[in-house]
């Protein structure tokens, strides 16, 4: 079989023997070991410009960049179709689908077999977080689908200088990705091959090994991404010591020159892209936002006793439609060049456009399945989950610390979710204890509530799709790394979508989100009291910073104040989601302690818990 494999590439004999073995498995027609450089960029991107995968965009207007559209059966991750495979069931837990190892490694053993006939299997050698960090890790991507190469060469670090910090007994974590297709000799590619029915994207656990079949769309394809920086390195964390996390991580810098680091998990479509390239209210003058990442955050403990966070990823996988210059100019400028789009619409200028860009529809599009499109269509031009893949270092707020190996300090995590009712803006744990009960009841309402609050769909830590073991036992890894860290970031949670009774947001969101952030860092800082209240330390209206926003105290008290009912309604669903882990002997002592405290401060105070004056 064709190679370009040379002593200088890697005197890694394990590699070298694993890509042998998922050679003679998959029966490529040939080998490429990639290096990362521009030249196999841009011959990469000629070659899926040849095979139709990818349309050149207008160079004027994106110079770089690319549009791709996806085969429509394939355009999201597909959690029904992903496994944790553990030896022991108890071990994946039950907010994973688990299926036994030894069966699903002979299911893949007959879906791999002679897969990559007629194709080019490429190997990627991948470094999640800056290359050599004490907190990165590297992983090894093999796959025969060119476009996952130029994305995982967009969201992660790849190339030659990985398989140097690999050296010759380096730990890498196999990662094996085909689209499933093979093609007979002479017979012409499709532009996004792939298999809908047949994916499987599988993770096991005690070897840390990923093995994802016929898909080639984001996180079911780029498994640097949330198969490895998730669900594998969740595991190795828990063994290890560490943090995995579907956090942003950003930086606060007031006008005095004070940098204080904040990492933020919320479920999708929360706007954690958002506010990790927030753009401060013009009052806010002086004020800088650092953007360090925008979905991932390693973080181990750092020899002062503090914990040290790197972005895992090296580019924003970010949903396209919702963006524009108003809600998030970052975002925009960043994927102005060097840019995939996938499944959004081509323009006929050969620009991109997806819903919520402009306020108003261009008259003529073709959108993501390409075909015409005009704003009669009567169906969205981009697909809801069009993504573009963007160069980190592209963006305009990005931290100039954003690659230091030594990642930065974490003052603060932040939990989030979309609730319209009875959650407060901002308001900060007890302890570390109770910080951990208030990320793992993180939830999200699974319908907009007419009245009251509607069910909540819970999301603990933004992580349920993302743990790679038993939730019951992440929850007590939490724990444990706050026993285990000297001065351990404070714990708050924010909620940007509290609605009034007209079903109007009470705040205005974006860039306001810094008057939160400021009271978050002036806590952890000492600079501010906070009040009791039954579920954790609210912010005084005094306290919160409020030139250039007009918001009434009665405002405030409208996003702060605490309907007694309805908090024990949500206490109820909360201890109905833990008890999953309860029955089955893994909720912590220590959260069913947490659960019921609250429910004895809620059962103690009036009727409605009322912000006071200071
Ligand atoms: C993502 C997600 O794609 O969280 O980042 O769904
Ligand atoms: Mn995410």
């Amino acid at each position: 079989m064709k190679t370009n494999l040379t002593a200088k590439k890697t005197a890694n004999q394990k590699l070298i023997a694993w890509v042998d073995e998922i050679a003679a498995l998959c029966q490529p027609d040939s080998v490429y070991w990639c290096d990362g450089s521009e030249e196999e960029k841009d011959a990469l991107n000629k070659q899926l410009v040849a095979s139709g995968t990818f349309i050149p965009l207008n160079p004027e207007k994106r110079p770089g960049c690319f549009l791709a559209r996806s085969n429509p059966a394939d355009v999201a991750r597909m959690e029904h179709r992903t496994f944790i495979c553990s030896e022991r069931e108890i071990d994946a837990g039950p907010t994973n689908n688990w299926a036994d190892p030894t069966e699903m490694r002979k299911k893949l053993n007959g879906l791999f077999k002679g897969c990559m006939k007629g194709r080019t299997m490429y190997v990627v050698p991948f470094s999640m977080g800056p290359v050599g960090s004490h907190i990165a890790h590297i992983g090894i991507e093999i796959t025969d689908s060119p476009y996952v190469v130029v994305n995982m060469r967009i969201t992660t670090r790849i190339g030659q200088n990985v398989l140097d910090v690999l050296g010759s007994n380096g730990a890498f974590v196999p990662c094996i990705h085909s689209v499933g297709v093979p093609l007979q000799e002479g017979e012409q590619d499709v532009p996004w091959p792939c298999r809908p029915d047949d994916v499987h994207v599988v993770h096991f656990p005690e070897t840390r090994e990923i093995w994802s079949f016929g898909s080639g769309y984001g996180g079911n394809a780029l498994l640097g991404k949330k198969c490895f920086a998730l669900r594998i390195a969740t595991v190795m964390a828990r063994d290890e010591g560490w943090l995995a996390e579907h956090m942003l991580i950003v930086g606060v810098e007031n006008p005095e020159g004070e940098k204080t680091y904040i990492a933020a998990a919320f479920p999708s479509a929360c706007g954690k892209t958002n506010l990790a390239m927030l753009i401060p209210p013009e009052a806010f003058d002086g004020w800088k936002i650092h953007t360090v990442g925008d979905d991932i955050a390693w973080i181990k403990p750092g020899e002062d006793g503090r914990f040290y966070a790197i972005n895992a990823e090296a580019g924003f996988f970010g949903v396209a439609p919702g963006t524009s210059v108003h809600t998030n100019p970052n975002a925009m400028a960043t994927c102005r060049a060097n840019t995939i789009f996938t499944n959004v619409a081509l323009t006929d200028d050969g620009d991109v456009w997806w819903e919520g860009m402009t306020k108003e529809a261009p008259a003529h599009l073709i959108d993501w399945q390409g075909n015409d499109w005009t704003p009669n269509s009567g169906k969205p031009a981009a697909h809801p989950n069009a993504r573009f893949t963007a160069p980190a270092g592209q963006c305009p707020s990005i931290d100039p610390d954003w690659e230091n190996p030594k990642g930065v300090p974490i003052s603060a995590f932040v939990f989030g979710g979309r609730l319209s009712k009875n959650a407060p803006l901002v308001y900060e744990s007890f302890d570390w204890n109770h910080g951990v009960y208030m990320g793992a009841t993180v939830g999200s309402e699974k319908t907009a509530a007419a009245d009251g609050q509607a069910d909540i769909r819970y999301d603990p830590m933004a992580m349920l799709p993302f743990c790679g073991y038993n939730m019951g036992d992440y929850f007590d890894h939490w724990l444990k790394m706050g026993r285990a860290i000297p001065k351990a970031p404070r714990i708050f949670r924010v909620n940007w979508f509290r609605k009034d009774d007209q079903g109007h947001f009470i705040w205005p969101g974006f860039g306001d989100n810094l008057r939160a952030l400021k009271w978050i860092i002036d806590r952890v800082r000492g600079r501010v009291s906070a009040v009791e209240s039954p579920i954790g330390w609210l912010p005084y209206y005094e306290d919160i910073f409020w030139n250039g926003l007009d918001f009434t105290r009665e405002a405030f008290s409208g996003l702060s104040d605490i309907n007694k009912k309805a908090a024990l309604h949500e206490a109820d669903g909360q201890k109905e989601f833990l008890s999953r882990f309860e029955k089955i002997g893994k909720l912590p002592e220590e959260l069913q302690h947490e659960q019921r405290m609250l429910v004895l401060r809620l059962q103690r105070c009036g009727d409605t818990w009322k912000l006071p004056r200071k």
